[in-house]
């Protein structure tokens, strides 16, 4: 068997992040919660990601400097200011909102609003945790070591967990973690996810800034779409006009919906929005 060598000094940060993220997969997910100054909340997925040890309990995440801006994320300046936050582990049920809320919307947006996912009350901290999570930690800020100071570099946050909340409903009767009903989703390199259930996918990261739950229309928010097919349609960077010379033969609402769930599965979200305007005028 042969390797082929990198030698990380000929190579560019680029190419140096795909070899980490590509390799050291799967990786965990972190949905981290945390709040400004003025209170406002903010959670971002972040995927570098651990427990360092258990007595004290304390895990670690990884948020970078932006390789593209050079400025810190959001998620690094709050912990600064406020030395807390939460950390709920990411289950299949909302995964297209966790890739929604890595959109780098602006500081004093709630990504909590924009990506539809409920926000779970702390107890000793004020930082929400997400109620759709099945596994909740409250952390207090332990430490942060920065790994450069240069664009793409790390800054690594270390939390001392102060209360797990667990969904009893994937609990065992000696309150053991069913890891089947933990339904964990993990990253891998490029646009791959692992469903630790069923294996590898692809979930391909919103171009830009997704237009959020807050822009869909009532009558789609209410219906029986679930928060991964609305992530989704909240992924777009606008809403379509609709070109009223679609012509659909369908002869009800549910038909309609059942319709519109067909084309997000098969992430055909222009023609999903197309349907869902018409729907408007049905
Ligand atoms: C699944 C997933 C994992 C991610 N992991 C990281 C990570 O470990 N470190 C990082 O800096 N950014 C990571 N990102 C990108 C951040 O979530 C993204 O930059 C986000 O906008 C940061 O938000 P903030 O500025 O509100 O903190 C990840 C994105 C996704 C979708």
């Amino acid at each position: 068997m042969n390797f082929k060598q990198f030698i990380v000094q000929e190579l560019d940060v680029k190419s140096i992040y795909h070899l980490l993220i590509s390799g050291i997969s799967p990786r965990p997910i972190a949905l981290v919660g945390s709040l400004d100054k003025n209170r406002i909340s903010n959670l971002a997925p972040f995927s570098f990601f651990n427990a360092f040890g258990a007595n004290p309990p304390i895990i670690g995440f990884s948020p970078a400097i932006s390789g593209r801006t050079g400025l810190p994320k959001d998620t690094l300046l709050n912990i600064k200011d406020t030395k807390e936050f939460t950390v709920s582990i990411v289950n299949s049920n909302i995964v297209e909102q966790i890739s929604l809320s890595s959109c780098e919307f602006d500081r004093n947006i709630d990504e909590f609003i924009k990506t539809g996912l409920t926000k779970y009350k702390s107890k000793n901290i004020s930082a929400y945790g997400v109620k759709e999570s099945n596994f909740i930690m409250e952390c207090k800020l332990y430490d942060i070591i920065e790994l450069g100071g240069k664009p793409a570099s790390g800054n690594l946050i270390l939390g001392e967990v102060l209360r797990f909340h667990i969904n009893e409903e994937i609990l065992t009767d000696t309150n053991q973690i069913d890891p089947y009903k933990l339904d964990p989703i993990a990253r891998n390199g490029g646009s791959w996810y692992t469903n630790a259930k069923k294996g590898l996918f692809e979930l391909k990261k919103p171009q830009n800034i997704g237009i959020g739950f807050d822009q869909l229309p009532d009558y789609i928010l209410n219906s029986c779409l679930t928060g991964n097919q609305l992530a989704k349609l909240a992924s777009v960077e606008f809403i379509p006009s609709f070109k009223d010379n679609n012509e659909y033969a369908i002869n009800s609402k549910d038909e309609l919906l059942k319709l519109i769930k067909n084309k997000i599965d098969n992430n055909c979200i222009d023609e999903a929005w197309q349907l869902i305007l018409y729907l408007g005028n049905f």
